[in-house]
């Protein structure tokens, strides 16, 4: 298969009160990859995050997904176009249910609107079906089938941020964002989180994933990018960014050492 650019981000930039938080940074996201950002601590990943998903409006540059421009649209509309993501702090609805906190991710992509589903038309009640079929499914990929109708008060942390990864696979995207998903994980939770990661990917499905477990990032990852101060430091495949010089020197040191089990 040749290899095609699902996303595409040319010369970002995003400024906070004159203050660049992602400069002049550009990377492609072949379809199917699992392509990692890292960086320490402010480095901007979570500011590239915001943008790829309408959460903030980039400064300059562009950002193309399947051909399409995404700069300016909502959250929703890019939701829509097959891009879904978790948070790097945990965002549940605890006075739910574990299958509506996962029936809130369709719901983002799910043409139904308030007025519609008020007045309950047919199409609205096959709707929701549809919502509920993709939710329990998507809880089922991620072992939690068993826990859909319990309080999400009722949970665990490690479970919780699973249930997270499930409302995002709700809305079948083409590429999910994850925002550092072990942040808070024991070793076992991580162990199982990794091999998640991978059945994402080998279901087709394009990752770009946050993450400051160097031992998670360079097991899974096709592509690694290093953000330093907003800017591209390297790119390269796992073994590639371990042995380079500049990116020992401003963040790995000697945290590489430490794989997952
Ligand atoms: N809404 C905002 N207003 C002002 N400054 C912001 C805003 N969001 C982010 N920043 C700044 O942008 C820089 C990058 O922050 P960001 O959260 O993207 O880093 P990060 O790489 O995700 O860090 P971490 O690994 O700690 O999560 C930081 O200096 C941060 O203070
Ligand atoms: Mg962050």
């Amino acid at each position: 298969m040749a290899d095609v650019a699902l996303l595409e981000v040319r010369g970002l930039e995003k400024s906070f009160g004159g203050v660049a938080a992602i400069a002049d940074l550009s990377f492609a996201v072949t379809e199917g990859q699992i392509y990692a950002v890292i960086g320490p601590n402010g480095a901007g990943k979570t500011t590239l995050f915001n943008m790829l998903s309408g959460v903030y409006v980039p400064t300059d540059g562009a950002i193309e997904f399947d051909d399409g421009s995404l700069v300016g649209l909502a959250p929703h509309q890019i939701a829509t176009r097959g891009i879904s993501r978790t948070f790097q702090n945990l965002q549940v609805f605890f006075n739910m249910t574990v299958l509506e906190n996962v029936m809130v991710g369709c719901h983002l992509r799910s043409s139904i609107g308030l007025y519609r589903a008020a007045l309950r038309l047919p199409g609205v009640v096959h709707e929701e079906r549809q919502v509920r079929d993709w939710a329990l499914e998507a809880l089922a990929f991620c072992g939690l089938g068993h826990l859909a109708d319990r309080s999400a008060d009722a949970l665990p942390y490690g479970e919780l941020k699973r249930v997270e990864i499930a409302r995002a696979l709700a809305a079948k995207p083409r590429l999910l964002l994850m925002d550092e998903p072990a942040a808070g994980l024991n070793d076992t939770e991580t162990v199982e989180l990794r091999e998640l990661i991978r059945r994402i990917g080998e279901s087709g499905i394009t990752v770009l994933l946050v993450e400051h477990n160097m031992g998670l990032v360079m097991e899974i990852s096709d592509t690694v990018l290093v953000l330093d101060y907003g800017s591209r430091l390297a790119e390269g495949t796992a073994t590639e960014i371990q042995n380079d010089p500049k990116v020992i020197a401003a963040y790995l040191g000697g945290e590489v050492q430490y794989a997952v089990q």
